[in-house]
């Protein structure tokens, strides 16, 4: 049966404690340009409950697999990080079909992890492609990607969340043309807008992810998750509250084994050996 969701753990030697590794998901379909379907995100949803219970598990980087060897008389697929959600699965449903998929998905599964995410785009990343990438913490990708969300062209809007990820992310008017238009944005845009933090080639850009992933691997992983919490809570909290919110955490981070074990390396000027606690 077609694997459509391949994991791969890298090791980061160097990170405290011992045993940290980078999980890399690959959306493996690639002849339908990596399309999410029900099958994806059932698999998204359990590894996102895998990662979330092994404290191995430091980052997660979501990545499209590459485009296939081309067939004789074929035309070259292109490469994709995912072009969506799968829209043969959409035909002759009706909103009861697909409520229960979509209340229970894996765009809010990975949204909800409280580790951080990294989606790695090297090609489109359309509709569900994009608000996958929004579902995630930090967005990478190659100077040959392409984001939109073209759901208005199939009578439909965003599901994933994208409405308000983008409105969050990039304010209001931007999401509007973006959502309106249904128009592609190449990387120049993205970058402009924050749409992705980062773009390089795409011969650079998985060594450039995971040097980053990396460097996240090696800071103590429980500080890693307050910070990720705090910098969420900005989105639902009015303002005062969040920066209540942010001493609170900030304050309780003084009770902890690896404040202590981070200040003291700073002072002795050695690397801290963090216990995650
Ligand atoms: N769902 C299901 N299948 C999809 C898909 C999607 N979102 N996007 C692409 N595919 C499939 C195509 O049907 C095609 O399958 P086939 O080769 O078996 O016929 C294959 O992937 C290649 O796509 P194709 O359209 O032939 O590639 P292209 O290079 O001509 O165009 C895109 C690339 C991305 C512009 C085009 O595929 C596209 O517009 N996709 C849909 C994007 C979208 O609307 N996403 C939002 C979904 S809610």
């Amino acid at each position: 049966m077609e694997e459509v969701l391949l994991v791969e753990d890298i090791p980061v030697e160097d990170a405290s404690p011992k045993g940290a590794i980078i999980t890399i998901w690959t959306l493996n379909r690639p002849n339908k340009l990596n399309a999410l379907n029900n099958k994806i995100h059932e698999e998204i949803k359990k590894e996102c409950i895998r990662v979330e219970s092994d404290d191995n598990v430091r980052v997660v980087i979501i990545r499209g697999a590459p485009p296939p060897p081309v067939q004789e008389s074929e035309k070259q697929k292109p490469s994709s990080f995912a072009a969506g959600a799968d829209i043969s699965e959409f035909e002759g449903k009706n909103s009861d079909d697909v409520r229960p998929f979509f209340e229970d998905n894996a765009w809010e599964a990975v949204w909800n992890l409280s580790k951080p995410t990294i989606a790695m785009v090297d090609g489109f990343a359309l509709g569900g492609g994009t608000e996958l990438a929004l579902s995630c913490d930090i967005r990478f990708a190659s100077e040959k990607s392409k984001f939109g969300q073209p759901e208005i062209n199939l009578g439909l809007i965003p599901g994933g969340g994208g409405t308000q990820r983008l409105c969050r992310l990039l304010g209001y008017g931007k999401a509007m043309e973006i959502i309106l238009s249904g128009n592609m944005i190449g990387t120049d845009e993205a970058l402009k807008i924050g749409l992705v933090n980062a773009v390089c080639k795409s011969e650079e850009l998985a060594e450039y992810t995971i040097y980053f992933a990396k460097e996240i691997a090696k800071k103590s992983p429980h500080t890693i998750k307050v910070a990720k919490r705090v910098i969420r809570a900005s989105l639902d909290l009015p303002f005062t509250e969040g920066v209540l919110a942010e001493r609170s955490e900030f304050v309780a981070l003084f009770d902890t084994e690896d404040k202590e074990i981070g200040v003291k390396a700073f002072l002795e000027r050695k690397d801290p050996l963090w216990r995650g606690e």
